[in-house]
């Protein structure tokens, strides 16, 4: 029998990452080999992102450029799965005929079968519990692995849709999280990123029956000798428990690293847009988790251009960041997402949009550009994770996630090594051992 084929393509955020690993290991099971070759591939999948309006322009752009490669190829399958599935539905095949089958971030586990068998999908409904019991998880990462411990949100910020897309907050239990991660262990695997879209809201039950927080959770995984180091992504300020801070200053495997989303530096934006916390909220938890860990590495998202932001909201998030001092932070203009409450009004002109967001990454840029500069000719420890794009080089991340590469003779992935910093570039750092 000939060999078969599967091409998978992920758009968006970790935890579209982490489930087209695990769409990987579904068809490597069923005999498939992982092809960066589309022309040659039975199976195409896409794993999109419906964050935001370009994100899913992208997708029907690719699906475009596929439509050619799949007429000159008629037994090549094209699969839409991931968020733009779960929220357009059907509404692809009828927009894009050349798709075969659409299927929803918690229901992919079926897609072996659907395949096969010609089943329908059950896209609509969310069965986080069913999928994870279905999936297989073998590491093909040479250091650092994703693993899934929390999907979906409860929160209803107004402009998002994942709460649509991925469903009410769910978390895995913590036997399954410490099974996955010894597996990852066994593989050589040193360093876990726990992954959630609300990763601090996870309330997942112990063997006992009952209900553990993340922190408990990142505890019993330090447990496991082997892994070095923990982090998770992406936390909200209002489930930002003091016994998650303190595990900062007492679990030296928790890296001193925190991604936690703001939005915006005004009050008034923050209320319309549901986050359910103010900007002094926010400093709070700065100042507790500072106080505790005084050298955490803060990183954030920003939104501009929001309905009604004005120049004074806008001028409140400046100062907000002067304030912080970010290590690194997202942002984005606001883009109205279908479904969701904040859709009907955009009224910031677009290049008001985009004189905002240009100051803003410029502050931001600045920040970080200083942060890494702070660390030229000191000594720092970290953990390589995979070759560069020249000759003899590694790409790795300190503890506080920056980015680092280095020329070596010897081959160092997978290592954890006492570095010299030499030289700092805008968005990385160069060292020496
Ligand atoms: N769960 C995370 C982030 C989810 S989406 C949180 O609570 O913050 C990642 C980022 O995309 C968000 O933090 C936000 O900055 C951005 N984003 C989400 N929806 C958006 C929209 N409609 N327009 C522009 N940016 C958006
Ligand atoms: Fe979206 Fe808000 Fe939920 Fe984050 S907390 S995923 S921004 S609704
Ligand atoms: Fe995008 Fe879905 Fe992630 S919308 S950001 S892929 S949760």
């Amino acid at each position: 029998m000939s060999e078969k084929y599967i091409y998978i393509k992920s758009y968006g955020c970790q935890m579209n990452v982490y489930d087209s690993d695990r769409m990987k290991d579904l068809f490597s099971d069923k005999g498939y080999k992982i092809t960066k070759d589309i022309s040659k591939a039975n199976i195409t999948i896409l794993n999109t992102c419906h964050i935001r309006e370009k994100a899913v322009e992208k997708v029907y752009s690719d699906i475009g450029r596929i439509k050619k490669i799949k007429n000159n190829k008629n037994n090549m399958k094209l699969v839409v799965a991931g968020c733009v599935a779960q929220a357009e539905g059907n509404e692809i095949k009828k927009r894009s005929p050349i798709v075969d089958f659409v299927v929803g971030p918690q229901s992919y586990h079926e897609l072996p079968d659907m395949i096969d068998n010609l089943k329908k999908p059950l896209s609509s409904e969310f069965l986080q519990n069913e999928k994870f019991k279905n999936l297989i998880y073998n590491s093909s990462k040479q250091s650092s692995e994703f693993l899934s411990i929390q999907e979906g949100c409860d929160k209803f910020c107004s402009f998002c849709v994942v709460p649509y897309t991925r469903g009410p907050e769910f978390s895995r239990p913590i036997e399954d999280i410490i099974n996955e991660t010894k597996k990852y262990a066994s593989s050589g695997i040193k360093e876990i990123i726990l992954l959630g879209q609300n990763v601090n809201a996870y309330h997942g039950i112990s063997k006992d029956g009952k209900s553990r927080n993340l922190s408990y959770l990142i505890n019993k995984i330090s447990e496991i000798e082997e892994i070095k180091r923990i982090r998770y992504m992406t936390s909200h300020p209002i489930d930002m428990e003091d016994t998650l801070i303190n595990e900062h200053a007492t679990n030296s495997k928790l890296m001193p690293f925190l991604h936690l989303p703001i939005q915006s530096g005004s009050d008034s934006i923050l209320k319309k847009m549901n986050r359910k916390h103010t900007v002094e909220d926010y400093l709070k938890i700065v100042d507790k988790i500072r106080n505790v860990k005084p050298d955490i590495a803060l990183s954030s998202d920003f939104i501009v251009g929001f309905p009604d932001e004005s120049d004074k909201d806008f001028e409140y998030t400046m100062k907000f960041i002067e304030k912080v001092k970010f290590v690194i932070a997202y942002s984005f203009i606001y883009s109205p997402r279908p479904g969701t409450p904040a859709q009907h009004k955009d009224n910031i002109d677009n290049a008001t949009k985009k004189a905002r967001l240009s100051a803003l990454q410029s502050l931001l840029t600045e920040q970080q550009i200083n942060y890494n500069k702070s660390f030229l000719n000191k000594d720092m420890e970290v953990l390589f994770e995979k070759e560069g794009r020249h000759k003899n080089q590694y790409i790795g991340r300190t503890i506080y996630n920056q980015s680092t590469f280095i020329t070596s003779e010897e081959k160092l992935i997978n290592k954890i090594l006492q570095v010299r910093i030499t030289n700092s570039t805008n968005f990385a750092l160069e060292c020496q051992i």
